[in-house]
């Protein structure tokens, strides 16, 4: 461990904030432990300030939002106007048309936009659309994506094999209080496997509205999608007419101008956007084909809320559309993930340390294993302790990853020379003092 490193704040912090908070936190995935659970001073550009005053290089960015960086003057200045609104008055503003008319420049398979507060809010309101539109009740999930915080989607995947070599996926609740009544409806898929989903939507096609998919599973490692496979995937959701839902929270605005499904050359039927949307602003999207997306309205599927389309959000989110659509961003922050993989391959390389990379290099996944992952069955046989331990060791060296090995090391705008030297430094003493400890051990 470093030094000068010291949570001592932090730990004081958490012993108050458990009193008033469940765990001490907001979200329980910021519950790091008693000793490691950091609380946060403030943060600019690429940098986080934590409360003992350390300094981190941050490849977090809060999960995926601070695409430009955080506490964007742009963005920040952009907010402000929007805040002369006076706040969300019930009615609508005209910020959303301009907002939504940039997302249909952006991603060609959109023509109608709804706004919302979150991810999740998003994607919930995504199946209920879905289900509007074909009468359906059920839908497809792959196996290691993550789409929010409701019962409908909070499941995980016991994986096994059948006597005859098939892949056989049991779902289990994630955590307590998710109706088990509701597994009838949730269908689960590994990625990459396009005989597993004909065998589902052959068996059960009738009942399935919507096959929902993250492209790049940005919480398992960013593993991808083959393009021939999510190819085969919009075609079998045309034979059994299935909704193709791609929930692009993570990879929205991030991977490409349009997505992920520029990426792959892919128009999905509905999409959620979120995260780089608005610059770590709380706003998202379901937007989607008019035919589809049309069935919001009085009467039909039901879609809304106090907080949806704040005036606030939608400010911040048109200046960062706009920075993202018309510069050179999203080439700077592949470049800079390009050359960070680049270096760090070196440095493992160096060791003799097998390893590929997953995902796109703006949000990408390292697993130390031979060949690309393609399912989340590789994630689960990948040394991810190895991956934990570096983990570990580079937070207390002020290089912000996450401690868990899903979740994608996240690059934005204000990555710069600085981050990529201090980094690749910073790598390499701690993959020499992690390989120390692990000969000794
Ligand atoms: C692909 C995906 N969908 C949905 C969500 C939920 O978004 P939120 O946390 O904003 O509710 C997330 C969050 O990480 C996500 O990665």
């Amino acid at each position: 461990m470093s030094e000068n490193y010291s949570l001592s704040r932090s730990n004081a912090h958490f012993k108050k904030a458990e009193q008033r908070l469940p765990v001490g936190v907001t979200s329980t995935y910021r519950y790091w432990g008693p000793e490691d659970t950091l609380y946060t001073s403030h943060a600019k550009g690429a940098r986080l300030w934590d409360i003992d005053g350390n300094e981190y290089v941050d490849y977090r960015i809060g999960y995926g939002p601070a695409i430009l960086g955080y506490a964007d003057d742009r963005v920040d200045e952009a907010a402000r106007e929007g805040m002369k609104v006076g706040g969300p008055t019930a009615l609508s503003t005209e910020l959303e048309w301009s907002v939504a008319e940039r997302i249909a420049g952006m991603v060609p398979s959109v023509d109608l936009v709804r706004f919302a507060n979150s991810g999740t809010e998003a994607v919930m309101a995504g199946l209920r659309l879905a289900r509007s539109f074909t009468g359906r009740s059920s839908h497809v999930m792959i196996e290691g994506g993550y789409h929010g915080l409701f019962d409908g989607v909070l499941w995980e995947t016991e994986h096994s094999t059948t006597s005859s070599g098939e892949v056989d996926l049991q779902i289990q609740p994630e955590g307590k209080g998710v109706p088990s009544i509701l597994r009838s409806l949730i269908h689960p898929v590994p990625l990459n496997d396009i005989e597993a989903l004909e065998r589902v939507l052959h068996a059960h096609g009738s009942e399935i509205a919507a096959v929902l998919i993250e492209v790049i599973l940005g919480n398992a490692g960013g593993i991808a999608a083959e393009p021939d496979y999510i190819q085969n995937v919009r075609s079998l959701c045309d034979k059994h007419g299935v909704v193709l839902f791609m929930d692009e929270v993570k990879t929205g605005f991030r991977v490409a101008r349009g997505g992920v499904q520029e990426l792959m050359g892919v128009k999905a039927d509905i999409s959620t956007f979120a995260k780089a949307m608005g610059n770590g602003y709380p706003i998202s999207a379901l937007a989607g084909r008019k035919e589809i997306m049309s069935t919001i309205r009085p009467g039909g599927a039901a879609q809304g809320g106090t907080y949806a389309g704040h005036p606030v959000s939608l400010a911040a989110a048109n200046k960062t559309l706009e920075i993202l659509d018309e510069t050179d961003a999203l080439e700077k922050i592949a470049s800079y993930g390009t050359r960070l993989q680049e270096g760090i391959s070196h440095l493992l390389s160096k060791k003799g340390i097998t390893h590929v990379w997953s995902g796109h290099s703006s949000m990408s996944g390292l697993f130390f294993r031979d060949t690309v992952p393609r399912s989340y069955t590789d994630w689960v046989n990948s040394d991810f302790e190895l991956y934990d331990g570096l983990a570990a060791r580079l937070i207390s060296k002020g290089i912000l990853v996450e401690p868990d090995s899903r979740e994608p090391l996240f690059v934005s705008a204000a990555h710069d020379e600085s981050c990529l030297d201090e980094t690749l430094q910073k790598f390499e003493e701690v993959l020499t003092a992690e390989l120390d400890s692990r000969a000794q051990s």
